[in-house]
């Protein structure tokens, strides 16, 4: 048994390893370190509800404030871990503190993707991942400017459609044919640029951001360039051009990375007592039968959950059917599955009546929906794609049979 696990990272995954560990009783002592100087907070309303002004600060924090002293959990808080050494078992914080460990999580998550083109650097243009970041948006965005999207994925997408229902007008450039291709197929996509225009979100698809321009008095972002030749005017930019597994440690420690600190089926790494979780890890999947990086609440609190039961000597193999969500104006859309390398897609339901799902086949199989406002067909979906179920396409292609009957 451990004697004293350190954390680093204090995101979903660290939250729930936390709580997992002293829940089924461990005694002794766990140590988290998180680089910002806030307690473990929720992200996914950074785009959403915060954004908006609906919900306070104190409302996203994971568990409340007392949670950590209560737990005996001794927390670095607004510290950076600077290096790992996983020999000397230890790892060093940015004010010099060294903290011996016994076993150690990597928690640290993602980052945004850095487009590293001119202009980047200019006052007014933001990436979207912590606190920090939205309070800097929505302060742009209260301003009254224009909003110019780069990059129309969830962060875009999101933004865009909160920005839209405070009155901001928003541009999202978009470099791929349609928007949201890396998650769902073109009939999904189509239907969102649709409701995105529908709302008076300007969408410009096979537009790749080239520069941004400045003034240069100021040095505030007065207008994107794309490699199309395309200029739009901007006072406030958002990029959301996807995420990077924050896996430098692990690297420089010479932990096997891959995309994201490799780990095997029971999300250890390369290097013994070492595990990895959540957005920075790269899983083998006994599923698919692969190395999988998954960027979801879900997957940090489930392998979160997985490392602290194999932390305390029970053997747990993570290997539960991912699922993502994304809200855009009153659409909630929730992926169940992964859809690659899918060969059919029935829809069901009726986007006209934004209430319908999107079943992505292969060889027959059900292996991913997303659906749009159609709860019932996603708890069905959850057990026909565990069940590797093959439904009849007639019958899935029919919203008045339920989808559980479609076998
Ligand atoms: N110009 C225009 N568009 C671009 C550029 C560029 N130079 N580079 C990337 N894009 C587009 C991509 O084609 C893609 O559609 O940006 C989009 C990024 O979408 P996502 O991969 O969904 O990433 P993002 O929206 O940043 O969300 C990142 O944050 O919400 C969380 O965990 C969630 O995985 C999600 C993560």
């Amino acid at each position: 048994m451990y004697e004293h696990i350190v954390i680093v990272g204090a995101g979903q995954a660290a939250v729930q390893a936390v709580d997992t560990l002293r829940r089924r009783g461990f005694a002794g002592k766990l140590t988290l370190i998180g680089a910002e100087p806030w307690p473990p907070y929720q992200r996914p309303p950074l785009s959403k509800k915060y954004l908006a002004g609906a919900l306070e600060r104190e409302r996203l924090l994971i568990r409340p404030p007392g949670f950590f002293a209560d737990h005996a959990v001794t927390t670095h808080f607004g510290r950076r871990v600077t290096d790992i050494a996983p020999r000397e078992r230890h790892v060093r914080l940015d004010d010099g503190v060294v903290v011996p460990f016994d076993a150690l999580l990597l928690a640290t998550g993602s980052h945004p993707r850095r487009l590293p083109v001119p202009g980047a650097e200019l006052e007014g243009v933001h990436y979207l991942r912590t606190l920090d970041d939205a309070d800097r948006i929505r302060a742009g965005l209260t301003g009254g400017g224009r909003l110019l999207i780069v990059g129309g994925g969830y962060i875009g997408l999101e933004v865009a459609a909160t920005a839209r229902e405070l009155g901001v007008e928003v541009t999202v450039l978009e470099m791929a044919e349609r928007v949201m291709s890396r998650v769902t197929c073109p009939e999904v996509s189509a239907f969102y640029e649709a409701e995105h225009a529908r709302r008076g979100v300007r969408i410009r698809c096979n537009e790749r951001l080239r520069a941004l321009h400045g003034d240069e008095r100021t040095g505030r972002v007065r207008s994107v360039l794309t490699e199309e030749g395309g200029e739009y005017p901007a006072d406030v930019v958002l990029i959301g051009a996807g995420v990077a597994p924050a896996d430098e440690l692990a690297r420089a420690a010479g932990l096997e990375c891959g995309n994201g600190v490799v780990t095997e089926a029971h999300c250890r790494t390369s290097h013994e007592g070492i595990y990895a979780a959540g957005d920075c890890a790269s899983h083998l999947s006994r599923q698919y039968g692969r190395h999988l990086r998954l960027e979801s609440v879900d997957n940090a609190f489930e392998q979160g959950t997985t490392v602290a039961l194999n932390l305390m000597g029970n053997e747990t193999l993570h290997d539960k059917l991912p699922w993502f969500w994304s809200d855009q104006f009153d659409l909630k859309m929730v992926i169940v599955g992964l859809a690659q390398g899918y060969d059919a897609v029935v829809m069901r339901g009726s986007p006209a009546a934004r209430s319908f799902s999107a079943c992505y086949l292969r060889g027959g199989e059900l292996i991913a929906i997303d659906t749009v406002n159609a709860p019932r067909d996603q708890m069905a979906a959850r057990k026909l794609i565990a069940a590797h179920a093959r439904p009849q396409v007639d019958r899935l292609a029919d919203a008045g049979v339920a989808l559980k009957d479609t076998v």
